[in-house]
């Protein structure tokens, strides 16, 4: 396959909401309200928003570098780009963490598929809060049904990727993503004008330095790798499709501007709602799949806004795994030199599998365990705590350390057709050759206990 045949974006919106689309996901809804109130809410935000601009955004500066210089997909990408060198770890390590976040996050899409469905019939409704707790745990723990919506989910992921670029992700999440900014902002709108939802508000935004953790530090960074799609391959891919003419600095700046604001949007969608209702606040499957189903059953028309608030869920889960399964699709097309349609149809399989291993492991295998965790949290600790901070150290050592300055600063500025400041760019390859790989290892070993910093 040769470059100019290669697919791409076809507009600059499309290449937008592709990559909005990749980060604003399961991470901006069910862990990022939680970690911000309970880190001292406007005190975490502030930590949040300078590991994003100061460390973060450098390191997708990085990702967009290799992957628009490439044109390839992310092993490819290292080939070209160093051929022979160590760094192909990046590509294979890449490929792994993605069928590991995959199949996990294709079991949680499963389950939005689920609660949109059972949104539409009012017993869901009738429940009080004990029953709907075990109403999810009978669920998930249920051996053929989870399955089921897991191969649903999956196969409406990988029918958009069978499409190509131009006239599948981009066709798609040209109307997805900005729906879902749609429908947060009527959640929104909806939570902040119930009596007491100041409490929640209170609970995000107010700035409590006394409830800052050392742990906090690590929390902001790797939500934010998470949340912004980073160390894994996921910006590299998509930016292969970019045109060369693109301001990628601005790219960048746009997807971490959408994914926090979403991120933000979500939260005041949220607490102040779970606050008026006087419930606790929890983070993840909890607090999607039990807690707020009991706000919706003691709201009026609940019912409705149950539906759609299982569509955003749904929707921002589906953006990220079109994502997820592109990066092994175009690393198959181009490496094993296969059609399109046979790469997805081989690497979903791949991930119809290892996903309906997780999704048994929350029932009938639960009693098999490695490090005291069933498959699907095996997967889910290790992609975030070493494979996904792992990819983003092999990735910013690459870029500051491997490529010349000359050529990272020539694809940065579009082949000097757009300036860049000379001090800006001097700290960006500071960060990403020395601030950038410390601090990623220290959370990386703090994290996996092999250090005790914090
Ligand atoms: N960023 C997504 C989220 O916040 C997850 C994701 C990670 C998607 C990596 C694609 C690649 O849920």
């Amino acid at each position: 396959m040769t470059n100019n045949k290669r697919d791409g974006f076809g507009s600059r919106f499309g290449a937008l909401v592709a990559l909005a689309g990749a980060a604003i996901g399961l991470g901006n809804l069910w862990r990022f309200p939680y970690l911000v109130g309970n880190n001292g809410g406007g005190a975490f935000i502030i930590i949040y928003l300078a590991f994003v601009i100061l460390l973060l955004l450098p390191v997708m500066y990085a990702e967009f570098v290799i992957g628009r210089r490439s044109q390839s997909n992310v092993l490819g990408a290292i080939k070209k780009l160093a051929p022979k060198s160590v760094f192909i770890s990046i590509g294979i390590l890449s490929i792994a963490v993605t069928l590991t976040i995959l199949s996990f996050y294709s079991v949680v899409g499963g389950w939005t598929i689920e609660y949109i469905v059972q949104s539409f019939s009012s017993d869901l409704f009738k429940q009080d809060n004990g029953a709907l707790g075990a109403t999810f745990s009978n669920f998930i723990s249920a051996p053929v049904r989870p399955a089921v919506m897991h191969l649903v989910f999956l196969g409406l992921t990988a029918l958009i990727v069978a499409g190509g670029i131009k006239d599948g992700i981009e066709k798609y999440t040209k109307f997805l993503t900005p729906m879902l900014f749609v429908i947060i902002v009527i959640l929104l709108v909806r939570s902040i004008t119930l009596p007491g939802a100041e409490e929640g508000l209170r609970f995000l935004f107010y700035p409590d330095f006394s409830k800052l953790k050392a742990s906090s530090f690590l929390d902001a960074l790797g939500q934010g790798f998470f949340s912004l799609s980073l160390g894994m391959g996921c910006i590299i891919t998509y930016a292969s499709y970019v045109n060369k003419r693109e301001n990628i600095r601005k790219m960048s700046l746009t997807t971490v501007v959408a994914d926090t604001l979403f991120a933000v949007l979500a939260g005041i969608a949220i607490m102040p709602a779970v606050f008026a209702f006087g419930v606790s606040p929890t983070s993840g499957p909890s607090l999607v799949f039990i807690t707020l189903p009991q706000i919706f059953a003691q709201l009026p028309f609940g019912q409705m806004f149950s539906l759609l608030f299982f569509i955003v869920l749904f929707v921002a889960a589906i953006t990220s795994s079109i994502s997820m399964l592109e990066i092994v699709v175009a690393y198959i097309c181009e490496e094993f030199k296969l059609s399109r349609k046979a790469a997805v149809l081989y690497s979903s399989l791949f991930v119809a599998i290892t996903g309906l291993l997780c999704s048994l492991s929350e029932g009938a295998f639960s009693n098999f365990r490695l490090f005291d965790k069933n498959i699907f949290d095996l997967f889910d600790y290790a992609s975030n705590n070493i494979m996904l901070p792992l990819g983003g150290l092999l990735v910013v050592l690459f870029v500051g350390w491997k490529l010349k300055r000359k050529d990272v600063l020539d694809e940065m500025t579009s082949g000097g057709t757009i300036p860049m400041n000379r001090a800006i760019f001097g700290s960006v390859m500071i960060i990403l050759k020395f601030i950038a790989p410390l601090a990623i290892s220290i959370v990386m070993l703090n994290g996996i206990g092999l250090i005790k910093i914090f």
